[in-house]
């Protein structure tokens, strides 16, 4: 017995030290904690669990044989997030450049099944430099195998990327499907193909940092959620992170006490919107006045700015936050907004996470970059998730909702639930200037006249009062009040029920 207790911690220790304190100390050297290190940031202390700690890898090609470090490049098992559980798997980039081999692939496998078993989510720390090669096709196989059960579980149980190095090949399309991917600053990247293989074939130079780092993905192409500074924030960002979320599709996110009073006023929001229709104002400044504590974890904040996406909490329950921004292009709804509040919208609506949005949008922006680039599909896709979500949809309109953008952003005929205007709404179908030059094109060229038809078209729709006629807005609501009028408004509708009629899936315009 002894002895195999002595072989035991010996194995134990073989697999604790990956590939070695070499490649540990080179791990550190680059800014970035091992695969061990950051599980116990992320977890509860002491919560971890591991599972397969002695798998080995099977392959005798390249000498493999003589290689064999126990756990195979992959830390997985489950533990608590403030007491919650989540499965995890983490990559260990000393072992084989974390990359991902048959044996690697099923630790993963195994913990999906399990969290799918248990209803938890799973989050995935990411270093690897993709496909084993020495294994080659069986570790595309193993590949195939995450990216199908990344697909089972999506919708089912929430899904989260950490990508805390390199992350090349196969690598990517694990974390591309499921729900968020967060990255850390400097030290990790995203490609399908590297700078190498880019040179080769089409002869472009380009750093990893210019074609898959952080900046690129959370400024550029929309891939990223978020990036953070190092490991460490991004960890404990994580960890804050989680609290929004439910652990699966059937349970509602966590509740969390607040002092935070449903009556409480905002006097200040009274004079948030300007007088002139053309001034912008933070719409940033709205949300964090209306949310529990000013607390708002916001998405994507360096991409498609003109839209806010994020989650909050009102009265301790978690909402999504969907918020035109007038700082950026107006607050005009283009493909890249679209798309980002879609995706934000669906997650939601799996995750029974009630939808709060805010709007000031003068419509979809114009021109020939968005018509070729497909705005009519891309913007489908918003119209799309806010009329096919059935869970609780609060609205409020602040000033402009012109158009089809008015009809696309939660509008009470894509079942919005509750729908308040402040007395500076703007619910016409466009503009006063716009709709004089096009109804009154005859007179174009006698400004005052024109002038005096703005002036005539401003009194008459550029008001909230159109739409209460005809019952399209439920109230018009002092800005002041807009918390409590919002938390009144998501506690009737707590026990919501909406069925819609059976079908297989719906065909989103993709
Ligand atoms: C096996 C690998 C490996 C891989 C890295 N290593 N990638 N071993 N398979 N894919 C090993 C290295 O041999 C090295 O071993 C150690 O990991 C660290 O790698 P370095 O190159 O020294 O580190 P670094 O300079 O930081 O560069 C990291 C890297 C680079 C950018 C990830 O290693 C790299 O480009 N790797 C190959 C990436 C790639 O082409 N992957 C396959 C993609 S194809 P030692 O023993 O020296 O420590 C793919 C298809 C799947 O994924 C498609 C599914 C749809």
């Amino acid at each position: 017995m002894h002895e195999i207790i002595e072989e035991l911690d010996r194995r134990r220790e073989k697999a604790r030290l990956g590939g070695g304190q070499k490649r540990i100390d080179t791990q550190h050297a680059k800014g970035k904690l091992t695969a061990r290190e950051r599980i116990e940031l992320l977890l509860d202390p002491g919560s971890f669990e591991e599972w397969d700690m002695f798998v080995e890898h099977r392959c005798t090609d390249f000498g493999m044989e003589k290689q064999i470090i126990p756990g195979d490049g992959v830390v997985t098992g489950y533990g608590t997030i403030n007491g919650r559980t989540v499965f995890v798997y983490s990559q260990d980039f000393t072992v084989f450049g974390g990359s991902l081999s048959e044996a690697h692939a099923l630790k993963i496998c195994k913990i999906m099944d399990q969290a799918m078993k248990v209803g938890a989510p799973v989050i995935g720390l990411n270093d690897s430099g993709g496909a084993r090669i020495q294994e080659g096709i069986a570790s595309l196989a193993g590949y195939a195998e995450v990216f199908q059960r990344n697909v089972d579980a999506s919708g089912v149980i929430p899904q989260i990327s950490m990508i805390m190095g390199p992350c090349a090949g196969g690598a990517v399309y694990s974390p591309a499907i499921t729900d968020f991917i967060f990255m850390v600053k400097d030290t990790s990247y995203m490609f399908v193909t590297g700078p190498d293989v880019v040179k080769t074939v089409t002869h472009e130079t380009v750093t990893h940092e210019e074609l898959g780092g952080a900046s690129t993905h959370t400024q550029k192409s929309g891939v990223a959620d978020h990036a953070f500074a190092n490991d460490v924030e991004a960890l404990l960002y994580l960890r804050r992170f989680f609290d929004f979320l439910p652990a699966n599709n059937t349970e509602k996110p966590p509740l969390r006490p607040t002092p935070d009073r449903c009556e409480r006023m905002e006097m200040s929001l009274d004079t948030l919107v300007p007088d002139h229709a053309n001034q912008p104002y933070d719409m940033q400044e709205l949300v964090k006045k209306v949310v529990d504590e000013g607390d708002f974890f916001e998405l994507q904040p360096d991409y498609a700015g003109n839209i806010i996406v994020g989650f909050a909490r009102m009265e301790g329950s978690t909402v999504g936050i969907v918020a035109n921004q007038p700082m950026v292009l107006a607050g005009c709804l283009d493909i890249n907004a679209s798309i980002k509040a879609a995706r934000f919208i669906r997650f939601c609506d799996a995750f029974n996470i009630p939808l709060m949005t805010f709007i000031d949008v003068p419509g979809f922006l114009p021109g020939t970059a968005q018509e070729l680039g497909g705005i009519i599909k891309h913007g489908a896709k918003l119209l799309y998730a806010y009329a096919e979500a059935p869970v609780p949809k609060v609205t409020v309109i602040t000033r402009k909702a012109y158009g089809g953008a008015y009809d696309v952003m939660s509008s009470k005929h894509l079942r919005g639930d509750v729908n308040f205007a402040w007395p500076s709404a703007e619910i016409a179908v466009m503009g006063p200037k716009g709709a004089v030059e096009i109804i009154f094109r005859a007179d174009a060229k006698d400004l005052g006249k024109i002038e005096a038809r703005t002036e005539e078209y401003r009194k008459r729709f550029a008001n909230p009062f159109i739409a209460g006629h005809r019952g399209f807005i439920d109230d018009v609501s002092m800005p002041h009040n807009t918390r409590m009028r919002l938390c009144r408004s998501l506690r009737m509708l707590k026990n919501k029920t909406y069925k819609g009629p059976w079908k297989k899936h719906g065909n989103i315009p993709l």
